[in-house]
């Protein structure tokens, strides 16, 4: 695949805020101001001091959408990409959030959806009504590849939703069928119609007038479909999605070239950012993605269990894609995965019961110590974990068609409300949560935590602290070491003369580093870790980590 070539165009000391921790919101979970068990942005207004100097140091949020949307997709089905859902709020509220944001000095993220709309979206209402007018080509739309012997028409190719079930979707009204990666109610836009990337750069400009910081971009890769919409290839998988080979609906070799005609509309404000979301592809293509401040999400780290082995393989892999000049992204969780302090400690194997507090607290040091943009998802900060949700309360529309074909996480699990008290509805509302609450909500919240100096809150508090002034975990190179024992692993970050040392054990045991064999002769101290006195190394060098725990250690300069 051909890429653009934009090596001028680098330059490495442009302002931007790539070494910033991002908070990943989903707005319908993190605080509901008006009592409708609904979160909404006033709700995240109220709970603004959670962020920022006297509280977790983050650098910006990222909003899940905020959309006018059905609601079949939780938002990603969007009606309306200018404005706000009255569910969360108004455009003043929405306003006022970028304002309080911005005067506690916390970068605002929105959440693009341009893959795709709601069936309910003006554009698409038009566009199914007739084959003439401005909307007609706004979406994947075909004929049928032939009639079957009932007189039905048979879709163009054989592409399938991602979502379960058929791609293609029969619209008598227009005689045609169109294309819809995710839900029916969600069709596929035709970006090779230049009325609509027209369309949509408007819509970005609109946002980015209004103060937008940067963009996540929802499933960016499968903006550009093959032209002649060929049928993918087919292979063994354990899905019907998992059964192709996404050559021709995915990742087109015209994409690298669209997505930097977006990224020079945001160039156009300095200080901007966007982070792709890669969809259905691996790390080297995330890789191959990403430039400069326009970075993308890779998942290895989502896949790993709480083994060194594991974590050491998708650190290696990840840094021999990436180099030393492209940034990456960090990230253990977000809206469509199971919570990291379930999947960790449930990764653990049976011979050993797990300390769940300890190896969120580990997996917090891994994720804030490691080269790249971290991106931390609402609720980690206290260590929540997914929530069984019956199957009349599932909100996932997917998770409804799961079954032996179709295999699918329920991703109501790890979006149920964010626990913020010990009252009724854990502070988060005064009504009937739109989702249940975790079973554990009344003693694992912000406010329980914020009175213990041990919990995982103090835990990311001190690390948010402690990365806020340190070059080297912010921009510093990385080096992978190895640590000279089993289940730990180890890594320096390096920047401005400064040389920090990281070690994670793996394991529900004590475990002895030897610093001069791993790092080389020099004296090293303790800065942060996952406890709150973290070990420090004998007079010999030699450093006794506890069963899960995690150090940041510093070399003593000169
Ligand atoms: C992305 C989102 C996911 C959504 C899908 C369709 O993968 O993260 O939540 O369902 O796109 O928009």
């Amino acid at each position: 695949m051909a890429l653009p070539d934009v090596s001028s165009r680098t330059d490495p000391a442009a302002p931007d805020w790539r070494d910033g921790v991002t908070y990943q919101i989903y707005p319908r979970s993190f605080a509901d101001h008006d009592g409708d068990g609904t979160g909404d942005l006033p709700g995240i207004i109220d709970h603004l001091d959670h962020f920022g100097r006297d509280g977790l140091a983050i650098d910006a949020i990222w909003l899940s959408p905020i959309y006018p949307s059905p609601g079949r997709d939780l938002g990603y089905d969007v009606s309306d990409h200018t404005t706000v859902d009255p569910l969360l709020g108004t455009d003043d509220d929405f306003d006022r959030l970028v304002a309080e944001c911005h005067r506690r000095g916390i970068k605002v993220i929105l959440d693009l959806v341009m893959n795709h709309t709601s069936d309910e979206h003006p554009w698409f209402l038009a566009s199914k009504k007739s084959r003439e007018g401005p909307y007609a080509d706004f979406y994947l739309w075909r004929d049928p590849s032939g009639w079957d012997a009932d007189g039905h028409p048979r879709p163009p190719n054989n592409w399938v939703s991602f979502f379960g079930g058929p791609g293609w979707e029969w619209v008598p009204e227009r005689g045609q069928f169109y294309y819809h990666t995710f839900l029916v109610g969600q069709p596929e836009l035709n970006w090779r119609n230049p009325l609509l990337e027209d369309a949509q750069w408007d819509m970005v400009r609109g946002w980015l007038d209004r103060g937008v910081d940067g963009f996540r971009l929802d499933v960016f890769n499968a903006f550009l479909k093959d032209p002649e919409l060929r049928s993918n290839p087919v292979i063994e998988g354990d899905s019907p999605w998992g059964r192709q080979e996404h050559r021709y609906d995915i990742d087109q070799p015209d994409f690298p070239e669209l997505i930097e005609r977006f990224r020079a509309i945001v160039d156009e404000q300095p200080g901007r950012m966007t982070i792709g979301e890669l969809f259905s592809r691996e790390t080297e293509l995330a890789a191959r993605y990403a430039r400069d401040h326009h970075i993308v999400f890779d998942w290895s780290m989502m896949e790993s269990p709480w083994t060194a082995e594991a974590f050491g393989a998708s650190i290696d892999r990840r840094e021999r894609a990436f180099g030393p000049k492209l940034w990456p992204t960090v990230a253990l969780s977000n809206h469509d995965r199971e919570r990291q302090a379930t999947r960790l400690s449930a990764s653990v194997g049976r011979d050993r019961d797990p300390d769940h507090d300890a190896i969120a607290k580990a997996a917090a040091v891994l994720i804030l110590t490691q080269r790249g943009s971290p991106f931390l998802y609402y609720g980690e900060e206290v260590g929540m974990v997914d929530v069984d949700i019956p199957r009349d309360e599932i909100v996932d529309p997917p998770a409804l068609r799961a079954g032996p074909d179709f295999p699918w996480y329920d991703r109501s699990r790890c979006r149920t409300p964010m626990q913020w008290g010990t009252g009724p509805g854990a502070g988060f509302t005064t009504g009937r949560p739109w989702l249940r609450l975790a079973p554990d909500a009344a003693t694992r919240n912000v406010e329980t935590q914020m009175r213990d100096p041990d919990s995982v809150l103090a835990c990311y508090r001190r690390l948010l602290d402690f990365r806020r002034d340190s070059e080297p975990l912010r921009r510093g190179s990385m080096e992978r070491l190895d640590a000279g024992v089993p289940d730990v692993l180890a890594w320096t970050r390096d920047a401005g003369g400064r040389r920090l040392l990281v070690l994670v054990s793996f394991v529900g045991e004590p475990r002895t580093v030897d610093l001069a064999a791993v790092a080389g002769d020099g004296r090293w101290t303790a800065r942060v870790g996952s406890h709150r006195v973290p070990a420090e190394p004998d007079a010999g060098g030699r450093l006794s980590l506890r069963p899960d725990e995690a150090v940041v250690l510093e070399a003593a300069s000169g």
